[in-house]
């Protein structure tokens, strides 16, 4: 199909000091572009996480960035591509600092218990025809803005000295951009070991809401398709991403 690169082809890159959302610049400009684009911002005045949730921004301490496909029409499920986009990073980030980074179901990265990088996938268009892939990142580099009560830290901390932001961003987007043509090609299957492996609540007791129901038991790991399975009371339960959070307990 159309969507898969077969070179890496250029990116359009915009960059702005001070914007709403990255996610939200990208969708205007996949409303005409044709061209795989990538928006950076040092700062977000309306940054936004999953579940409704606000992303703080640090002013050019972190990257705040999102990667847009235009027409994008994968017949693999998005779930297991918002898993694969954490993993990305969980590998990008080990592979260059040697911190030990970690996913958390859905696609949270984690260092020690702690986030280190959030995931919000949407897309512009029609899910059942061609539609846009609007894939925002935001991970804390040298400094970690903190929301709420959640544990959060940086690679800074764990890594001792600064990190040079650009070339951790073209590591990663190239990767992410690899990654993407194997998931057009044979979906998450490829990655579901990789992702089981880094899973950071692996066999862990969880807790999980998912439509108004809480699932209590142990984390076993995702299948092919990057559903997660629970088992509770001895049966597998499925659980799908989404709207859904996960945490331990
Ligand atoms: C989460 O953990 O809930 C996801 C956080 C995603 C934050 C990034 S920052 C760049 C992009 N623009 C946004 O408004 N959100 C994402």
């Amino acid at each position: 199909s159309n969507h898969i690169e077969q070179k890496l082809s250029p990116l359009a890159l915009y960059y702005f000091p001070s914007i709403t959302s990255t996610n939200d610049i990208a969708r205007e400009y996949l409303k005409t572009s044709d061209q795989p684009l990538l928006v950076v911002a040092e700062h977000q005045t309306g940054g936004r996480g999953r579940r409704g949730r606000q992303w703080a921004s640090c002013y050019a301490h972190n990257l705040l960035f999102t990667y847009g496909v235009p027409r994008f029409s994968a017949m693999q499920g998005l779930e297991g591509l918002s898993l694969l986009v954490g993993l990305t990073l969980v590998d990008v980030v080990n592979a260059s600092l040697g911190v030990d980074a970690k996913v958390k179901w859905p696609n949270d990265v984690l260092i020690n218990g702690a986030k280190l990088a959030g995931v919000l996938v949407e897309i512009q268009g029609d899910i059942g025809g061609d539609y846009s892939l609007i894939i925002g990142v935001g991970l804390n580099v040298n400094e970690s803005p903190s929301v709420g009560d959640r544990e959060v830290t940086s690679l800074m901390k764990n890594f001792g000295r600064a990190i040079n932001r650009s070339e951790l961003l073209v590591a990663f987007v190239d990767q992410l951009r690899r990654n993407i043509n194997l998931f057009c090609l044979e979906g998450f299957s490829s990655f579901s070991g990789r992702w089981n492996e880094m899973d950071a609540y692996r066999g862990c007791q969880v807790q999980v809401e998912q439509g108004g129901e809480i699932l209590v038991g142990l984390s076993r790991g995702v299948n092919a398709n990057g559903v997660l399975d629970i088992e509770v009371e001895g049966e597998l339960r499925s659980v799908h991403g989404g709207e859904v959070s996960l945490r331990a307990v």
